[in-house]
């Protein structure tokens, strides 16, 4: 595997390659990431994979300066893993040389909904960015994780309309044995925190049981649900059932006649906040 910390390498080493696969990430690698990396490794050869902690993404009191940056052990499980080919791994100067004043701006009926509500700007600065990896990789496919549910249907809407090459790539959800969806954020967790933490999973197959045993009231299965969190200590943003075609509000009708729904969710345990979501 090379690493490559400038475009240009970037760019030297990427030639002449019409089928790059892609794996955008903030590092901090884990088995979820390395998953990512497997379903690129069945759609395109090569693999590139990217470690860039984004600022852009961060509001003011969010944790971008305690966000766990662990290149040494990140390269050491790529190596292992042998999959990628090209791991690019910028710092800030190389990838915002100037004050990034250009940003991609998502819809707002999609990108201030959900987590862009609880994080102002995130979106903005994740369109942006991808945007920018996209430009300097120009993968044939990419590959995203279903746990950033919101930030997968933006990326993907991104690309149809820009009319940008990049196909992507969804990939399902991975999580630990006891049902924690996997996370950067997990470390940060103290051992009574990561023994309740896969109560957020059992939250949201309580609220698909439900709705698939024919329960039609959303918002009193939705107060429930976050009552339950609340009830153990959460600090809860948002438990909330959504249409999947555009993360709307279903109507009475639509759950009644079956429209695919997602329900996802956002709270915090302490002073870590973790996210998750189930399709129905
Ligand atoms: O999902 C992430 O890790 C980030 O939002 C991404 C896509 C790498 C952009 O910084």
């Amino acid at each position: 595997m090379k690493v490559v910390h400038t475009i240009q390498e970037l760019r030297d080493q990427l030639r002449g390659q019409l089928r790059v696969a892609f794996v955008p990430t903030m590092g901090n690698l884990h088995d979820a990431h390395l998953a990512l990396m497997k379903m690129a490794h069945q759609h395109g050869d090569p693999v590139v994979a990217s470690i860039f902690v984004n600022r852009l993404q961060f509001g003011p009191n969010e944790d971008f300066d305690k966000y766990p940056r662990t290149l040494a052990e990140d390269i050491d499980k790529l190596q292992k893993q042998n999959l990628v080919y090209v791991l690019f791994a910028p710092n800030e100067k190389e990838m915002y040389p100037e004050p990034q004043e250009y940003r991609v701006q998502p819809p707002h009926d999609l990108g201030d909904i959900l987590e862009g509500h609880f994080r102002p700007g995130f979106f903005v600065g994740v369109t942006t960015v991808v945007l920018k990896l996209f430009s300097c990789v120009q993968p044939k496919v990419a590959v995203f994780g279903k746990k950033d549910y919101q930030q997968l249907m933006i990326v993907r809407q991104m690309c149809r309309q820009f009319a940008l090459p990049t196909e992507i790539i969804p990939h399902e959800t991975v999580r630990d044995p006891d049902g924690l969806a996997m996370s950067s954020r997990n470390r940060f967790l103290s051992p009574a925190e990561r023994k309740e933490a896969p109560r957020m999973a059992r939250v949201l197959n309580h609220v698909r049981d439900r709705l698939r045993a024919g329960e039609h009231d959303v918002t009193a299965i939705e107060a429930e649900a976050q009552r339950e969190l609340a009830g153990h200590g959460w600090k809860v943003d948002y438990v909330s059932v959504c249409r999947q075609r555009d993360l709307k509000a279903p109507t009475p009708p639509e759950v009644k006649a079956g429209e695919p729904l997602v329900v996802l969710s956002a709270a915090k345990l302490g002073t870590t906040r973790l996210i998750d979501n189930l399709e129905i």
